[in-house]
């Protein structure tokens, strides 16, 4: 159970799920962390932060209840620990804990299959028209006129309200796109992806329009780079490597001589493919000066990006892009790549979870059927305290197999998790 607490409440053994206030107010650069120092307690206190989230099933409970506040709910600790017969190492290890997050129970479930797929129709239509409408807008920007924003205010309205409903909708039919499709849908997908971010991260609802048009517009700069580049298969020279990294330039001046466009926009325009350790371009601009706006748009870029068709790369599945998104050192803020995990509700390739017949598992992917639902490699039973034959199990086509939990592999005796989930996914598995 997550419950809101003063500061003045903190105590060793709590497990800190969030802090209140902006997360650069804060001195940690993980907001979600277990509180064994006092010192780290001294830290908050002597910052800004007013008041903390505390996971109660993952620490120390508060005695006096404060206001508990609405999210996702713990699972109940297993009934069974593990015995400790074949890992040694485990018995010094306290009982492994287990939580649920909001990936366990997707906000789809709240829709019968009729009023799903009637969203599922309306999605459509909403893409359609934005795909229209982001034509429309390119081409007047490629013949050198001002562009009209206002005109797509409607389309981010329209798109907010699908994510709203169920993210998964309008994200699944968005990442159907052809490759002649890219350009234009690249943008209503991160539109999509950037709302969806916004409401996971808690922004007011006008600058949540603000962060979906920057997405819709962030690549109008596109226009200026001939269609020989875009879709050249082999590799760039240094003269189209250099009018590539122009794009950003070019859509910020489009986007400044036009009118009603919003600073959120025309930074997100400029600054998208910066990283946070300064090798992006094209500022070459680090973290200190790179906006909440800047961060969340690089994310919603490079997951549309690698999980798209393009002409010059196989697309990776959701699970397996956010995989290799979360091991590139330096590019993204991992904070908010963490909040946009969670509001994708599509958990990574290599995560360790536990299935409802006391199984551990690993991820592999997502379903075919439901991208929420992911597809597992069993490999070991918390029962018997042993490995078992490695069994691949699709969750949305099984619905006798759920998953209760993720898990931290470190609680179950994992020391090195990386090197372990590697061999696991190398090895052969019955379906
Ligand atoms: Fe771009």
């Amino acid at each position: 159970m997550l419950r809101k607490i003063l500061i003045s409440q903190l105590e060793l053994g709590m497990f800190v799920h969030s802090m209140e206030g902006s997360w650069f107010d804060h001195p940690f650069w993980r907001s979600r962390f277990l509180l064994n120092d006092r010192e780290q307690i001294e830290q908050i206190v002597s910052s800004d932060v007013k008041r903390v989230t505390i996971d109660e099933a993952r620490g120390k409970k508060l005695l006096l209840p404060l206001e508990p506040v609405e999210g996702p709910k713990a699972a109940e600790p297993s009934a069974r620990a593990p015995k400790l017969t074949r890992l040694p190492e485990l018995s010094a290890v306290a009982r492994p804990r287990s939580y649920l997050r909001d990936v366990a129970k997707p906000d789809f479930n709240r829709l019968t299959p009729r009023e799903r797929a009637a969203e599922v129709r309306k999605a459509s239509g909403t893409i359609k028209r934005s795909r229209a409408a982001v034509m429309a807008l390119f081409e007047d920007a490629r013949l050198g006129n001002t562009v009209k924003s206002r005109k797509l205010a409607p389309l981010v309205r329209q798109i907010s309200r699908s994510v709203n409903i169920d993210p998964t909708i309008i994200l699944n039919i968005s990442r159907m796109k052809t490759k002649d499709e890219y350009t234009y849908l690249h943008s209503v997908s991160v539109c999509a992806l950037m709302v969806n971010l916004a409401r996971k991260m808690g922004f007011p609802e006008q600058q949540m329009h603000d962060i979906g048009m920057a997405g819709l517009l962030h690549d109008v700069g596109k226009t200026s780079i001939p269609e020989s580049i875009l879709s050249k298969p082999g590799k760039l020279d240094e003269s189209e490597w250099i009018t590539i990294r122009n794009h950003p330039q070019r859509g910020h001046d489009i986007l400044a001589a036009s009118e009603d466009v919003s600073n959120i926009a025309l930074e997100v325009c400029l600054r998208h493919h910066e990283k946070m350790d300064g090798t992006g371009y094209p500022g070459g601009i680090a973290a200190d000066n790179l906006s909440i706006f800047t961060r969340m748009s690089t994310i919603c870029d490079v997951y549309d990006a690698i999980t798209s068709q393009r002409s010059y790369n196989t697309p990776l599945s959701a699970s397996e892009a956010l995989a290799e998104m979360q091991s590139w050192s330096g590019h993204f803020d991992q904070l908010i790549l963490r909040d946009f995990v969670d509001s994708l509700g599509i958990l990574p390739v290599g995560t360790l979870v536990r299935l409802n017949h006391d199984e551990l598992a690993m991820v592999i992917g997502e379903s075919s059927t439901n991208y929420a639902a992911p597809i597992v490699r069993s490999f070991r039973s918390i029962e018997s305290d042993r490995d078992i034959a490695p069994k691949d199990i699709d969750t949305g086509r099984n619905k006798s197999r759920k998953l209760v939990a993720i898990e931290e592999p470190e609680n179950w005796g994992f020391t090195d998790w990386p090197l372990f989930s590697a061999k696991l996914l190398s090895m052969p598995s019955a379906q």
